[in-house]
């Protein structure tokens, strides 16, 4: 089985030719990535309107790059995945339409993939782990703990009230000028300094219901910057360590709190598996590596690669829900908001 995913979310063109091996195990045999972080810079964060631009003038290209390097001709796919959402609407049309097209030419199935259940599906591709799991989706979008309990079926059981992981790490370094994306650049600076030299909020700690809430926080560290101005670069270092050290505590107690609750909605995990952007984090793969090993875990991280958004998740997402039947048509709405768990909505995440 080959099947082509096409990411377009957000700030990522992307797209991706993924098989099946002898062994039933997923083979990625392309990973286009085409990155519009320089397109954004200038204004710290993602604009939509440049975001679809930019989508819609790579996307060909970028699907025949994909299909070249696996490789294959569209002829030879067994279906056509892409992202519908939750994500920026106008880049998502240009994803969904331009794998709509390439179905009803070929006449192949089409999988309209909701973005957060193929990063919650990676680690079966990249691990072969089998249903239930409990994953921590961290990215600029989206902060969820959720129970994976197989295609289509998840139980969300904690989310953010206010910011996204992924959103507060790009405010932080925003006032602290440091770049956009965020995250790579606060995680950089955090190496170098000292994370004990605030005293940080740890907001929801011990909190029974395993929800998030980063606002607080992140405007603690601005309250600091702005009381210690003008920075120096060790304040900036500091700063960033006990930004990230605090995200970390909270993190670990609010994924501990909701591996206790998981029992009780999908029995015993196979693994705890951490997802999305965030999840390149280093600091935070050690912590969730070391509650793991606490609770008798394994612990499944995708490799760096797969853990910003990319092709190859999408087209995993389209391939475990061709083997159900679970095919879509050229009605599929793009959608931007889209929750993993349509018994809920989305507090506070934005899509
Ligand atoms: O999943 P992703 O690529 O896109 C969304 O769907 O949002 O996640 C991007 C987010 C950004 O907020 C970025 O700052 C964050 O992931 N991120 C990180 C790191 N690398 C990326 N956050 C913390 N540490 C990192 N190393
Ligand atoms: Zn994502």
């Amino acid at each position: 089985m080959r099947i082509l995913g096409i990411e377009t979310t957000c700030d990522e063109t992307a797209a991706s030719v993924v098989g099946i091996g002898f062994d039933g195990r997923g083979e990625i045999l392309s990973n286009e990535v085409l990155s519009q972080i320089a397109e954004h810079a200038a204004y710290g964060g993602v604009v939509p309107e440049i975001a679809a631009r930019a989508h819609v003038e790579v996307i060909d290209r970028l699907v025949a790059r994909a299909l070249k390097n696996a490789n294959c001709t569209v002829g030879d796919l067994d279906g056509i995945a892409a992202a519908a959402g939750p994500g920026l609407i106008g880049g998502v049309m240009i994803g969904l339409t331009t794998a709509k097209a390439l179905s009803l030419v070929t006449r192949k199935p089409l999988m309209a993939v909701n973005h957060l259940e193929a990063h919650a599906l990676t680690a079966r591709l990249t691990d072969g782990i089998p249903f239930p799991y409990l994953l921590l989706l961290a990215s600029g979008g989206h902060t969820q703990l959720v129970a994976v309990k197989g295609v289509g079926d998840y139980t969300r059981i904690g989310t953010t009230i206010d910011d996204a992981i992924g959103e507060a790490f790009d405010k932080v370094a925003k006032f602290l000028g440091l770049g956009y994306p965020g995250g790579p650049q606060v995680e950089r600076e955090a190496l170098k300094g000292n994370p004990e030299r605030f005293n940080l909020p740890r907001p929801m700690l011990g909190r029974a219901e395993p929800n998030f809430s980063l606002s607080g926080l992140k405007t603690a560290v601005r309250l600091e910057a702005e009381r210690i101005a003008p920075l120096t670069a060790s304040d900036v270092a500091d700063l960033c360590a006990g930004f990230q050290a605090a995200v970390v505590d909270v993190v670990v107690d609010r994924t501990r709190v909701a591996l206790r609750g998981f029992r009780d909605i999908a029995g015993h995990p196979s693994a705890l598996v951490v997802a999305g952007g965030v999840a390149a984090n280093q600091a935070l793969r050690g912590a969730l590596q070391r509650l793991a090993v606490e609770t008798g875990l394994k612990m499944v991280a995708p490799p760096l690669s797969l853990c910003g958004d990319n092709g190859a998740m999408i087209a995993w997402a389209g391939l475990e829900r061709l083997r159900l039947g679970l095919v879509d048509d050229i009605t599929a709405p793009a959608r931007a908001r889209w929750p993993l768990d349509s018994s809920r909505d989305e507090a506070g995440a934005k899509a």
